[in-house]
């Protein structure tokens, strides 16, 4: 297999492009993780059937949870709250999944010996103290190495609930809480800032797990009361808006071309990035809206646009645009005028540093982008690109995202691209290729 793609066209007008979206990421991994707690057998439809998820489900049949994939569906048979079973010398490889090895260690809480978590070359250089701290606090015993992977669990009996103020704005650390939660006696509560909110939604609609949550100004306040059985139950998976962001992208970049996606998860959590994109003269609309399982869904049209203004964004929106900032500095290249971004410095504690990146894939475009205090990013839009001009990418420790942004960077705007790793989106969104390729990019 060749060490890189190669494009050297730009993509021509699509109209009347219909597609459905694998299913969403965060979800398809909460419910192997949640489900495998339940005592009975649980189904989910549309499982997003990607390297980080086939990390997640490799993690749950280590503790003798059997799971079925099948064409459509995919069968967890659950064993109840405390059905693990833990055996001597076992080791995790959550693989590239942060989501995975995070949330993963809330549900070993109780292990009966050490169980030791590792990842990939990105997933180790994450930091891991975002969830050593609560789990400490619950009284779990672990070992890591300098907040980082590997940790060694080794649990423990008695967890105690705990008060936990989250102020990383980070869903996967709220998530570890409220799982370690439901193995707890007594009631766990959570300060949080706003993140995705899909556990809460789960544990409320879904596993009917005694679960309060209330919005206040800055901060979202859950309690979860915790030991009680799980029902099994059945999920329909929605798109994963992230997945599609990279298709919005390029048909708003791209001339004369129009898109719909269908059933796509709108959770208002998640869909920053849209809300930015019409802040920037876009007219992305959603269709067909309705709530399933707590989460809005509906389909999503978009068409090109001639012209695009640059925005002064305050930090309100990041959580929920967090995974497509590569996507809206790209736009904001396009933009009229200088855009500004603040506050991102969560960007760079993702599979690579993704904000380091995203300024330095937009000055290999010629683009002029910097950092400015705090974290922030000022992008003075240009649109002049030089189509001759030959773009490598390279070296970005295989993160889907940078992947991915590359390949719609190189079929809206053109030039000669060579893009390193080709496999690396299929983290999250294996059929991203065969995709753009029935829309008619050329990628070789
Ligand atoms: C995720 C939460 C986000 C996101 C990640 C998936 C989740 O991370 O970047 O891709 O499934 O909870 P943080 O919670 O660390 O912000």
């Amino acid at each position: 297999m060749s060490k890189f793609i190669q494009i050297k066209k730009k993509i021509n007008s699509f109209k009347k492009k219909t597609f459905s979206i694998p299913g969403d990421k965060s979800i398809s991994i909460r419910f192997i993780l949640l489900s495998s707690l339940t005592k009975g057998k649980c189904i989910a439809y549309n499982l997003l059937k990607s390297e980080d998820v086939i990390s997640a489900i490799k993690s749950v049949r280590k503790f003798g949870i059997k799971i079925v994939l099948k064409k459509f569906k995919c069968e967890v048979y659950g064993k109840g709250l405390f059905g693990y079973k833990y055996k001597k010398n076992l080791i995790l490889n959550a693989g590239n999944s942060g989501t995975t090895a995070r949330l993963m260690c809330s549900t070993l809480i109780d292990a009966k010996y050490p169980i030791k978590i590792t990842g990939d070359k990105s997933l180790k250089t994450r930091d891991m103290k975002r969830i050593i701290k609560p789990l400490k606090l619950f009284g779990v015993k672990l070992k890591d190495k300098k907040g980082k992977l590997p940790i060694i669990i080794e649990g423990s009996k008695f967890t105690k609930p705990i008060n936990y103020t989250e102020n990383l704005g980070s869903a996967q650390c709220k998530s570890v809480v409220m799982i370690a939660a439901l193995k707890t006696v007594g009631i766990t509560k959570i300060k949080s800032l706003p993140s995705r909110n899909h556990t809460e939604l789960m544990f409320k609609n879904v596993l009917k797990v005694p679960t309060k949550i209330k919005h206040k100004k800055k901060y979202d306040f859950i309690e979860v009361k915790g030991m009680n059985e799980i029902a099994p139950f059945n999920y329909k998976i929605p798109g994963d808006i992230s997945s599609a962001s990279f298709l919005i992208v390029l048909t708003l970049l791209s001339k004369k071309s129009e898109l719909t996606l269908r059933n796509i998860n709108i959770n208002p959590s998640r869909t920053g990035i849209i809300k930015i994109l019409n802040m920037m003269g876009a007219n992305i609309r959603f269709l067909n809206k309705k709530k399933l399982n707590g989460e809005l869904i509906g389909d999503i049209f978009v068409r090109s646009v001639n012209k695009l203004q640059a925005i002064n964004l305050n930090s309100s929106l990041n959580s929920s645009a967090i995974d497509e900032f590569l996507l809206i500095f790209l736009v904001a290249s396009r933009c009229e005028g200088v855009s500004s971004f603040a506050k991102l410095s969560e960007l760079n504690k993702k599979e690579s540093k993704r904000l380091d990146w995203g300024i330095k894939i937009l000055k290999m475009m010629n683009v002029k982008a910097h950092k400015i205090k705090n974290n922030g990013v000022k992008i003075w839009g240009n649109k002049n690109f030089n189509r001759n001009k030959n773009y490598i990418v390279k070296n970005y420790l295989k993160d889907h995202r940078i992947f991915m942004v590359s390949v719609i960077a190189a079929l809206s705007l053109g030039g000669n691209w060579k893009i390193y790793d080709p496999d690396s989106f299929k983290t999250s969104f294996p059929n991203f290729v065969e995709l753009l390729i029935s829309l008619g990019a050329k990628i070789k």
